[in-house]
Formats: structure tokens, C-alpha cells, sequence
């Protein structure tokens, strides 16, 4: 009987030493120490303490607590071994290199157009223009008639009009309402000279094309004093131009047409005219027009509450993307508003 535990104790020591998993261990526990549901083949081996006599039972007894100290003391020491492998491995699976660079946060940007406005916020604020902002839904009167255009003035179908639900509101077709508002908010009563910027977005029922967009943004620009002539347009454009675009950048003014100024020019910037995209963008010309402008019309002076025969002023109405397109060579204007990030990350 003696000699059977010592085999059971061979036989088990022998299968610990191919045990180097936690699996391997608790199956090699249950075949010798049992589990819920079966007896161990060392609880087996006991189980024949009963048939044996009185004088055989203590030599049994004392030898088979010796194998079940031997084989705990085994599972003890392969236990620490096995687990302390296992955390090793799992320590070089998930192994961390904390000098890899991380994961970039995503970064919003600012849009090319408020980009391009800030710069020339910043020019303009340099010669002492302040912004002066107005808002984006414009009466009729504000939009057309105080800029000496009245009902079914024939000028008013240079604008295609987005009207609204209510009579007499309209989406401002151009900066040019702010003109009035600034006059007669800034110029208290016509007593005072003003010099202002108009930032924002312009609505107009149009075809879209590579130069031409429904929606868009303007910098109107205004100056009222005494003796304002063409010549100060002139300088104040050709300064903001010189430091817009740089010494490369070309611009020109041309005779035009508004029922607001007089006399009334368009400027127009260089663009270049190497490809069949330019030759399209510049109506085959080579020049991108960028502003309309002039000289206050005396009946709009008189509307912002100045007399004309005291005061004089310019105005311009500057595009905002068509700018940006000759300073950074894009050559089609929808790009702008199509939320494409490759466009957009480039700014
Ligand atoms: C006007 O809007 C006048 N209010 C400008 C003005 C102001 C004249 C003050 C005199 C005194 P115009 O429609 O030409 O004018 O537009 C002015 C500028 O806005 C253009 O030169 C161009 O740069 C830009 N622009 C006009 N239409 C579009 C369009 N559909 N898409 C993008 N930019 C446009």
C-alpha cells in the first residue's frame, strides 16, 4: 500500500514538470487533489485507510500526508513560476514604447476666407478704418432705394435678389446697405467724418461658376470727409493692393457703373493667363475683376444724412474669395464652400 503512494507520488511530480501554464496547473490539481465534482486520485488513494487493520493505519496515514505535502509544496512552487512567466509574457505582449509620438489631436482651422478677411482687416486698420458691421437680411429701401435705386429702377437687375416671406426684406445682395447705416449711425447727423470697413457675406440667385458663387463675402469700405476726392480712392486701393498682394501684385481701375457712385469705376487684379482655367476665370482677359467702387452719389450722401455740398467721400465693394484667389493661385471659387479638408487643411 506503502509502495502505491509512492508511485502516485513519482507519477504526479513527474507531470508537474510539464506544467507551465495556469490551464496545465488547475487540471493537474484536479487529477490529484480533485475538483467539485470528481475525487482526486490522492483522496482514492486514502479511501483505502478504511479497509486497512489498526496497525497499518498510522504508517499509511503518516506516508500519505508526506505525498500530499510533497504535492502541494510542488503546486505551490510551479504556481509562483508559472504565474510569474505568464506576467512576463503578458508585460512584452502589451509592451508600450513611450517614445512613439502619440496620436495628433485634430486641429480646427480658420477658413480661408476669414483668413484672407483678417488680412485685410489688418491692412485697412493701418490706414485707421474701423469695421463697422451690418446686418445680413437688408430692408428693400436699405438694399436698393437709398442707393439712389427706386422701384423698378432698371439697375437693380445687376443684383439677382433672394427675396424673403415678408414684403420688403431681402438677403443683402451687397455690403453697400452698411454705406447708409455707418453714415447715419457714425456721421451723427452728417457732422462728423467717418472711415469704416463693412465685413460680411452677400446673397445673390446666381449661376455658380469657377469665378462666380450664390453666396460669397464682401469688404465694403467707406470715407466721408471734406475735399475727398478720386485721388484718395486711388492711394487708399493702391496701398491696400501693394500690401495684399505684394510687389508682384497688378492692379487696375477701369471706368463702370453704379447708381451709387459717381463717377464709378471696377478694379481688377492681374491673375495671369497660362492656362485654359485662367483664360476662363478672366473671361480671356487675364485680369480677375476683385471691387466695384467710386465716389459717393450726392443723393446717397444726402440719404446717410450729409450734405453734398460740404462732404464728399469714396466707396468700394471689394470681394472677398475672388482676392484670395489671386493671392493663393486657386482658380476655381467653389472650392471655398465645399468643405473639402484637403482644400481647407492647406490654410
Ligand atoms: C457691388 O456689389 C457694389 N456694391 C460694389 C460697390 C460698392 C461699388 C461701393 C461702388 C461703391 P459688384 O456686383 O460688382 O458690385 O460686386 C463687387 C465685387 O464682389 C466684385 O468685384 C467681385 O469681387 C465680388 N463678386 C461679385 N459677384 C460675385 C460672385 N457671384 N461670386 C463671388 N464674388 C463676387
Amino acid at each position: 500500500m506503502l509502495d502505491q503512494l509512492t508511485t502516485l507520488e513519482h507519477a504526479a511530480l513527474e507531470e508537474m514538470t510539464c506544467v507551465t501554464t495556469s490551464e496545465a496547473l488547475t487540471a493537474w490539481q484536479g487529477r490529484y487533489f480533485g475538483t467539485k465534482r470528481s475525487k482526486g486520485k490522492l483522496d482514492e488513494a486514502m479511501s483505502a485507510l478504511g479497509k486497512m487493520t489498526a496497525e497499518e493505519r498510522p504508517a499509511f496515514g503518516k506516508r500519505a500526508n508526506e505525498v500530499k505535502q510533497a504535492l502541494l509544496a510542488a503546486a505551490q512552487s510551479t504556481e509562483t513560476a508559472v504565474k510569474t512567466a505568464e506576467l512576463n509574457a503578458s508585460l512584452q505582449a502589451g509592451k508600450l514604447d513611450v517614445t512613439l509620438p502619440g496620436t495628433p489631436i485634430k486641429r480646427g482651422r480658420l477658413h480661408p476666407s476669414t483668413v484672407t478677411l483678417r488680412r485685410m482687416y489688418a491692412i485697412f486698420a493701418k490706414m485707421g478704418f474701423e469695421v463697422y458691421r451690418s446686418p445680413d437680411v437688408e430692408t428693400d429701401e436699405l438694399n436698393f432705394e437709398l442707393l439712389n435705386m427706386p422701384p423698378d429702377h432698371p439697375a437693380r437687375d445687376m443684383w439677382d435678389t433672394f427675396h424673403t416671406s415678408q414684403p420688403g426684406v431681402v438677403l443683402r445682395t451687397h455690403t453697400s446697405p452698411g454705406q447708409i447705416r455707418s453714415m447715419r449711425e457714425l456721421g451723427t447727423g452728417g457732422t462728423k467724418p467717418i472711415r469704416v470697413i463693412l465685413p460680411g457675406m452677400v446673397y445673390r440667385y446666381e449661376q455658380v461658376t469657377a469665378r462666380s458663387e450664390m453666396q460669397f463675402n464682401q469688404l465694403e469700405g467707406i470715407v466721408i470727409g471734406k475735399n475727398i476726392t478720386m485721388a484718395d480712392l486711388k492711394g487708399v486701393f493702391t496701398e491696400f493692393s501693394r500690401h495684399f498682394f505684394g510687389k508682384e501684385g497688378r492692379i487696375r481701375f477701369r471706368g463702370s457703373y453704379f447708381p451709387f457712385t459717381e463717377p464709378s469705376v471696377e478694379i481688377d487684379v492681374y491673375y495671369g493667363l497660362e492656362s485654359e482655367r485662367d483664360r476662363m476665370l478672366t473671361k480671356g482677359t487675364g485680369w480677375l475683376e476683385i471691387s466695384g467702387a467710386g465716389m459717393v452719389h450726392p443723393t446717397v450722401l444726402r440719404n446717410g444724412g450729409y450734405d453734398p455740398d460740404e462732404w464728399s467721400g469714396f466707396a468700394f465693394g471689394m470681394g472677398v474669395e475672388r482676392p484670395a484667389m489671386r493671392l493663393y493661385g486657386i482658380n476655381d471659387i467653389r472650392y471655398f464652400w465645399q468643405n473639402d479638408l484637403r482644400f481647407l487643411e492647406q490654410f
